[in-house]
């Protein structure tokens, strides 16, 4: 494959970060295949601005943000804002829109001034491609800064970023296609990058703290994250901060979902690994499917560094969440299920031309996900964020966009419609499930 060269510059291109000024983020987003490195080896990727992960935005609520979107690829592609709540219509978060292999689009849309801050992301959503184009590359981080990152505890600490994404690439540096049973199950490549690298290096001061923002960006790959000797205090899920710091052994990322954790420097100084523990999320082993491995993955190594004047201490509290109230409107129910290659919701397949759910604004309404399938499904849903209702039927104080519905289990959640009317969708977040079927379009109306 030859590597189109874009319009950019090269400072362009290799600018890896994109920070709002004065209120208004601007930016060129360019996705072309071409070759690139990937964890010491040239591979022929799909790639925002020629970087796997993409560029990452940071920006602040009540912002306005211009993304100058150009299409290099030999396919149409667009751009989803994975938690952002935004429009989903027009030139905002529209996943509905195509860019055409050649065109160009400028995305623009405004962050709400209340907009929560936190640790979102963008990646294609063409029905059908999201996982091809996810697994060859494509995803970018999206930060929105505020109130939580000036909590002194928070601040003080050293921020890590990291994308978790697995490759499956051949001899020849290409991106392998999935067999039929791969894409049932689920693809998974064997090779696992945190950001830009192969198990990183993260250097925490004695007696210090770092701060650990964890996306899994895999098409379809869940993530049991255990750090050795060390809890995880996470400090935000999905959709913003928690109330106060949760003190987690190991933690389960399905893919779509965040976690921003505190980790603090208090043990023997060392090399500790984050570990990607065995998980089985059903389906491995299913007429000759892929066998899931039985044992942990390296994604990181912490190690200690200097150390600090003083040892500090997880912040107290972190943020005010109000439980949503009491619903008012209907209450839903969604079955999953699984058919051969056919993945439903409520028995359907998606289709883009049917409305499936139509919701007021400024309603509360209690969804309950059904998964009636052999695999685990983790449930998304655009432009609102939700709260999980626990097993007393309470809503948890975090904000969620993803929620993981085990085969053969139910969840539910609280969601208030707000702000936006138009189309958006929900859907399991395996992209291959997704293209396969297992989506819904929702229709926000406004109140007459
Ligand atoms: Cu991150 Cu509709 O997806
Ligand atoms: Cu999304
Ligand atoms: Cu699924």
């Amino acid at each position: 494959m030859l590597f189109v060269a874009g319009q950019l510059g090269r400072a362009e291109r290799q600018k890896n970060l994109f920070q709002s000024q004065d209120g208004l983020l601007e930016a060129d987003l360019e996705a072309s295949e071409g070759w690139t490195q990937l964890a010491g080896n040239s591979a022929n990727l799909f790639t925002y601005n020629g970087q796997v992960p993409g560029p990452r935005f940071e920006v602040r609520a009540g912002d306005t943000v211009r993304i100058h979107f150009t299409n290099r690829l030999a396919e149409s592609t667009n751009l989803h804002f994975h938690g952002l709540h935004v429009p989903p219509t027009g030139r905002a978060d529209n996943v509905f829109l195509e860019v055409q292999r050649g065109e160009s689009v400028d995305y623009e849309f405004s962050l709400p001034a209340n907009h929560p801050p936190g640790m979102f992301w963008y990646h294609p959503h063409v029905h059908g491609a999201a996982a091809r184009q996810v697994a060859h590359g494509l995803a970018g981080l999206f930060i929105v800064r505020g109130e939580l990152d000036v909590i002194p505890e928070v601040a003080i600490a050293t921020e890590q970023f990291l994308v978790l994404k697995d490759w499956a690439i051949g001899r020849s540096g290409g991106v392998i296609e999935p067999s039929t049973m791969e894409r049932m199950t689920g693809r998974e490549g064997s090779l696992i990058t945190a950001g830009e690298d192969l198990n990183p290096k993260l250097r925490i001061p004695s007696g210090g703290m770092l701060r650990l923002r964890i996306l899994n960006a895999s098409a379809s790959r869940f993530y049991r994250l255990k750090l050795e000797n060390h809890p995880l205090a996470v400090i935000a899920t999905d959709g913003g901060p928690l109330a106060v710091p949760l003190i987690l052994e190991e933690m389960l990322l399905s893919p779509g979902e965040r976690a921003d954790i505190l980790v603090q420097g208090d043990r023997e100084s060392g090399e500790y690994r984050l570990l990607n523990l065995p998980y089985n999320r059903g389906g491995a082993g299913m007429m000759g499917g892929p066998q899931r491995p039985s044992n942990a993955d390296v994604l990181a190594t912490m190690l200690y560094e200097g150390r600090t004047a003083s040892k500090l201490d997880l912040p107290a509290s972190l943020a005010t969440i109000d439980p949503l109230p009491k619903p008012d409107g209907p209450a839903r129910t969604f079955v999953l299920s699984e058919s051969g290659m056919r993945f439903l919701i409520n028995g359907r397949e998606f289709d883009h031309n049917r409305v499936d759910t139509t919701v007021r604004l400024d309603t509360v309404e209690d969804w309950e996900i059904i998964n009636r399938g052999t695999m685990d499904h983790p449930f998304h849903l655009h432009t609102n964020a939700f709260q999980i209702l626990d097993s007393k039927g309470e809503p948890e104080r975090a904000w969620k966009d993803v929620v993981l519905v085990p085969a053969g289990r139910t969840r539910r959640f609280r969601v208030r419609f707000e702000d936006f009317a138009g189309k958006a969708l929900y859907h399991c977040h395996i992209l291959d499930h997704e293209d396969l079927g297992m989506m819904g379009v929702i229709e926000m109306l406004a109140n007459a």
